[in-house]
């Protein structure tokens, strides 16, 4: 039940834009069992003659609930003076305040046009890449890299010209590929493969065009594909998926190792993640993900890649009956790992973000471990759960028609 001194504030009280200046967020926790508390904190506000104009509430803690309640509120500060006094106060009720206004964090994009400006790479080939000592190879990669420079969001993208050599590889992979499916693949994804292959968007004796596919899949879920080398930053590779945006590689894997790629090749970006792109559900898991990263801590960032390695690139789905259905591209988009995925050999779990973030996953190798969800309903709440409780001092939501973040509560770098 609202307090009565809860109800008197809220009562009049409307949600202020945060591009207001004369306003403060002030953040605090409450801990289980301090009856009064909050009364006495919004006392403390009324006292000073602030106006108090929203407030929310969320658990401290999801695995500790003795940690009780962090609030944030909303006040309009006509001076400085009143704010420092009402800081003082409440730290004596609750030991700690958080003026959210004063913070920085990191710099993240809020406007569509700010991802064109990202940072990318041509990053040379590792000496264990199969295609390191391929000089005609390497020199492929860069002209990729700079087609991939080139684009830009508003812009159709371009008609590739594959060689002879990479269209020979498509056709290894995509017939080493397709006749499994069926068998191992969600779905979700085979609803998807098919219909692009109905449409002609996946044939089999031509490497897919990247701007059909990129049509195709905006139809379905407004995902838009992003043609890139390498991203400089992991942080920039999960921002864009809070716009909706897929990094994709353009080029093809080398011709010598077809059924496994260490690094992802438009095989892999349009056999393995487009299928599912298209899919409403998992588009929002998705982008929970991505919009879990923005403005997050350095540390953060590196656990929300294991959560999108052990999902998005790897991640099984089983049902009540334990059949297990692949949903990851990296599985989706090479016949090794298919193999060793479904084999007796990998250990698997139940995907539990707050567990999985925790477990450093490596890229080259095949994994010894798989997380499986029940569906993607499951995966996308418990992925809300977990980016609840990462300690930012705003929440951001994606504005589909501005095609912009919106932020709860103004921050320092913006
Ligand atoms: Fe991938």
């Amino acid at each position: 039940m609202l307090s009565r001194a809860l109800f008197r504030f809220m009562s009049s009280a409307t949600k202020a834009p945060f591009e207001i200046t004369d306003m403060a967020a002030l953040m605090f926790t409450l801990p289980k069992n301090t009856p009064g508390s909050l009364n006495q904190v919004l006392q403390t506000i009324l006292d000073n003659n602030l106006n108090l104009v929203h407030i929310e509430s969320r658990p401290a803690s999801l695995i500790d609930a003795d940690k009780g309640f962090t609030f944030i509120v909303d006040i309009e500060t006509p001076n400085n003076n009143s704010l420092e006094n009402v800081c003082k106060k409440i730290k004596k009720v609750c030991g700690d305040v958080t003026v959210l206004g004063s913070l920085d964090v990191p710099l993240f994009p809020r406007r569509f046009s700010d991802i064109d400006g990202m940072q990318q790479l041509v990053r040379p080939l590792h000496h264990d890449h199969p295609g390191s000592m391929d000089p005609n190879y390497w020199a492929r990669r860069q002209e990729f890299g700079i087609i991939a420079k080139n684009c830009t969001l508003s812009q159709e993208l371009p008609r590739i010209q594959y060689t002879s050599d990479e269209t020979q590889t498509w056709q290894t992979v995509y017939h080493a590929l397709s006749p499994l499916y069926k068998k191992i693949a969600c779905s979700e994804f085979l609803l998807n493969f098919k219909e692009m292959e109905n449409k002609g968007i996946i044939k089999e004796n031509e490497v897919p065009q990247i701007a059909e596919v990129n049509r195709y899949l905006l139809g379905k879920t407004g995902f838009q594909l992003k043609p890139i080398s390498a991203m400089e930053k992991d942080r920039d590779f999960l921002n864009c998926l809070a716009f909706r945006v897929f990094p994709t590689t353009l080029h093809m894997r080398h011709h010598s190792h077809p059924y496994f790629s260490i690094d992802p090749d438009i095989a892999h970006e349009v056999i393995g993640h487009v299928p599912m792109l298209a899919d409403p559900e998992f588009a929002e898991f998705v982008q929970e993900i991505g919009l879990a990263s923005l403005g997050a801590a350095e540390e953060e960032i590196q656990k929300l890649m294991n959560l999108y390695f052990y999902s998005i690139e790897i991640g099984l789905i089983m049902n009540s009956e334990g059949d297990r259905k692949v949903y990851g591209a990296r599985i989706l988009s090479s016949v090794d790992e298919i193999n060793h995925a479904l084999s007796i050999h990998p250990e698997l779990r139940h995907f539990d973000p707050f567990q999985a973030c925790n477990v450093k996953y490596h890229r080259k190798d095949l994994q010894g471990l798989y997380w499986f969800c029940s569906d993607f309903r499951e995966a996308k709440v418990l992925m809300q759960r977990y980016a609840s409780t990462l300690q930012k001092p705003f929440n951001a939501t994606y504005d589909r028609v501005q095609k912009s973040i919106k932020v709860s509560h103004k921050v320092k770098s913006w």
